[in-house]
């Protein structure tokens, strides 16, 4: 590929959409839009670029496995969906930058900005990652090794790309999946077209779009995005700091615990006493269940639990939550104004942080999700 930097092949996009970055094309969809279904419409799925589009032709498109496997193997998309069982996966992928727009109101953060909605779900039918690496002579339970990724875009004139540890690509039930569809259509370009690797209960970072290469190594991949990106800092440390600091620093892998209110939005007015229902999303890491989701309709003093809506265990998640957990809490009178909290919890009793913590990449923000409703007097004055 050129290393020329050119937008004139980006996709179509849905209008709908909340550009946070044109070029590269960042968006996610309205927030009161975001809960509206279980799983997301691929129009209407978050979007998150660091460079342009691939304009990929699939009959020279291949997929290279190679490093510390006994076989190395190139496959055509044909020769992968031929060659190997179909599987499908629903799993939510969250960017680790959401809600960073909350952190850059204390601090200006350097990257994109986000709102609460750089999350969406959906069902991703490809093949095994791991059918793939057994494939290629890589053993069922190999360990302290890491799989690494390319894609075909380049950001800073390097292949975006990542990695994550060999035992969560060889788990049988991690359901890590090369996935050639989305919600039964052709995988968007958008979304990484012909291919990309989906890591379920990881933060959307590692999950590689328009996938070129898997690599088996000793090390973590050396990628910018894996090394000296997506890593979280104590609130004091800077640009200046930081440099001594990449290294010691783990890549984030799982995701933490997330919850957010998508209605009503911040400075939605209601008047007082109507009823309302409030409703919102949480996802937890890792393929761990949400238990509960806490609300408080007066500035988090009181809390109630809010009922869940969730995917039942299915084949190909068994006891696994890949896919986010949708929640409505319905308030017979609210009384406006008020400031309305979630927080939720896993089955492990991770949960959110009370107060907001700045950090340099303003990355896994996860405090308390507040909105402000105002009383009808209000519009009244608007
Ligand atoms: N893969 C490639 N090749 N290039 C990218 O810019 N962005 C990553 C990941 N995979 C990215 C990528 C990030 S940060 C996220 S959050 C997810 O893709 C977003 O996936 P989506 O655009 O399908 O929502």
């Amino acid at each position: 590929m050129s290393s020329e930097v050119s937008y004139s092949k980006e996709p179509h996009r849905n209008s709908r959409f909340t550009i946070n970055s044109k070029e590269p094309f960042n968006a996610e969809p309205p927030v009161s839009e975001l809960t509206k279904s279980f799983v997301t419409p691929n129009d209407l799925f978050f979007v998150r670029n660091h460079a342009p589009v691939p304009d990929v032709c699939l009959d020279t498109f291949r997929l290279t496995i190679s490093g510390l496997v006994q076989q190395p193997l190139t496959f055509s998309l044909t020769q992968l969906q031929d060659g190997f069982r179909k599987v499908t996966v629903m799993a939510t992928l969250m960017c680790a930058g959401n809600r960073r727009t909350e952190l850059h109101n204390i601090q200006p953060v350097r990257g994109v900005g986000w709102g609460a909605a750089a999350i969406s779900n959906a069902v991703w039918g490809g093949v095994s990652l791991r059918d793939v690496l057994l494939a290629a002579g890589v053993g069922p339970y190999a360990r302290n090794m890491h799989v690494a990724f390319e894609g075909l875009d380049h950001a800073n004139g390097a292949p975006y790309g990542g990695s994550i540890p060999i035992e969560k690509a060889m788990d049988v039930n991690g359901a890590v999946v090369l996935a050639y569809e989305m919600n039964g259509e052709t995988l968007p370009r958008d979304h990484g077209y012909p291919l990309r690797v989906v890591i379920p209960g990881y933060i959307g970072a590692r999950s590689v779009k328009w996938l070129s290469s898997v690599i088996v190594q000793k090390e973590e991949s050396s990628n910018f995005f894996q090394r000296k990106d997506y890593k979280v800092f104590l609130p004091q440390v800077t640009w200046d700091t930081v440099k001594s600091l990449w290294d010691a620093t783990p890549a984030l892998l799982e995701l933490n615990v997330q919850a957010a209110i998508t209605y009503p939005e911040d400075g939605t007015v209601i008047e007082n006493g109507l009823p309302c229902s409030i409703q919102g999303y949480a996802i937890a890491g890792g393929g761990r269940r949400i238990s509960r989701v806490d609300v408080s309709i007066d500035g988090g003093k009181s809390w109630n639990v809010a009922p869940m809506v969730q995917e039942k265990g299915s084949t190909s998640t068994g006891n696994h939550h890949w896919s986010w957990t949708l929640w409505i809490y319905k308030v017979d009178q609210l009384p406006t104004p008020c400031e309305i909290v979630c927080r939720a919890w896993d089955t492990a009793f991770n949960g959110m942080q009370s107060e907001r913590e700045w950090n340099l990449r303003g990355v896994m923000h996860n405090s308390w999700f507040k909105v402000k409703v105002l009383p009808a007097e209000h519009a009244s004055k608007l």
